[in-house]
């Protein structure tokens, strides 16, 4: 049998696939929104929806799925099982059970899709979520994801709209991964640079979540299909906060200055160019990094708000599990032209 390329047949790949962010908000305006009580956050505005049990204790609910980021269908199916969790632990949320979405093309191999399925089901388990079924339908372009339900303290849900003047800004993913994604639809990766890209979209936001949870957060989301500099923007408004990043200290992984020059961009990021243009302050920083800061990532790590001395703690022990993490910026007053400034 020849060997399937995944990413050959999707037209874009990982949360790249997103619609984007204006359409999205012109379609969800004229949807009704349901105001009942028990409804505690509205999965439309934050990374999952909860609902109320009773006074202890609330549902998070999300769901994500995507067509192939990479060519390995087990690896696929971990990164877009890690990438639905993570809506969950960016709320603060612990999640416990899920449920397979699957697309999948009739004349293709189903060993390919019990691969995907094997990879889901690595992440559910180390999540310690329990699967309890799925719904799978043909489809030309085989897609794959994860619908979650997490449980979560209704008095300690961690949403974008609660950055606070003087927070500090971590990153626990570096970025990039859309620009890998795109080069290896073209089959050029550094063997290297591919490892490293899989290790960190392989990797749950579990331990990050965890940790976070230790010191008092006043925000959090996750960084996926907008970008950085899209989900800064999204903080920034949601908060009432001018948030400024210190480009230099945004974590990068390594050769992606080199795959943009050889042309390596998703469709995603010029989306999300677009959409942010006349947005944000920046002061003279160069074209390739503004392009990295709005690349679209999937499974990308948490963007977490909290004030000093506790930002520096966070990063000690997130460091300390093999995290790489930095502090990347700060929430400040609000300036009258701009949500977001890049230095
Ligand atoms: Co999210
Ligand atoms: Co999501
Ligand atoms: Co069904």
């Amino acid at each position: 049998m020849p060997q399937i390329k995944l990413t050959q047949l999707a037209e874009c790949s990982g949360c790249g696939a997103k619609i984007g962010p204006e359409e999205l908000s012109l379609i969800l305006q004229k949807i009704p929104k349901n105001l009942d009580k028990k409804i505690l956050v509205d999965g439309g505005s934050d990374d999952a929806g909860v609902i109320k049990i009773n006074k202890n204790l609330a549902l998070a609910q999300t769901v994500d799925f995507f067509p192939p980021i990479v060519d390995d269908p087990y690896y696929f199916g971990q990164i877009a099982a890690a990438n639905a969790l993570s809506d969950i632990y960016a709320m603060g949320g612990k999640p416990l059970s899920v449920l397979n979405l699957i697309c999948f093309p009739s004349k293709l191999d189903l060993k390919i899709l019990r691969k995907i399925l094997n990879g889901g089901l690595k992440k559910i388990k180390e999540a310690n979520a329990y699967l309890l079924g799925g719904h799978s339908i043909k489809d030309r372009e085989p897609k794959y994801g994860l619908a979650v339900t997490g449980l979560i303290d209704p008095k300690r849900i961690i949403l974008k709209s609660g950055a606070k003047i003087g927070d500090k800004i971590i990153l626990t993913k570096p970025l990039g991964t859309g620009i890998v994604a795109t080069a290896i639809k073209k089959g050029i990766v550094p063997k290297k640079l591919l490892n490293k890209a899989l290790k960190l979209m392989t990797t749950l936001n579990k331990t990050a979540s965890e940790l976070m949870l230790k010191f008092p957060v006043n925000a959090c989301t996750d960084i996926t299909g907008f970008g950085l500099l899209g989900h800064c923007l999204e903080v920034a408004q949601k908060s009432k906060v001018l948030i400024k990043i210190e480009s230099e200290k945004v974590p990068i992984l390594p050769k992606i200055k080199e795959l943009l020059e050889s042309g390596f961009y998703p469709q995603g990021g010029l989306n999300n160019l677009a959409y942010l243009k006349g947005k944000i302050k920046e002061n003279k920083i160069s074209q390739d990094l503004y392009k990295i800061l709005a690349d679209p990532q999937t499974s990308g790590g948490l963007l977490i708000f909290l004030k000093e001395p506790f930002a520096s703690s966070l990063i000690k022990i997130l460091k300390a599990k093999q995290i790489k993490s930095a502090l990347i910026g700060e929430a400040m007053p609000l300036n009258n032209n701009y949500f977001l400034e890049i230095l």
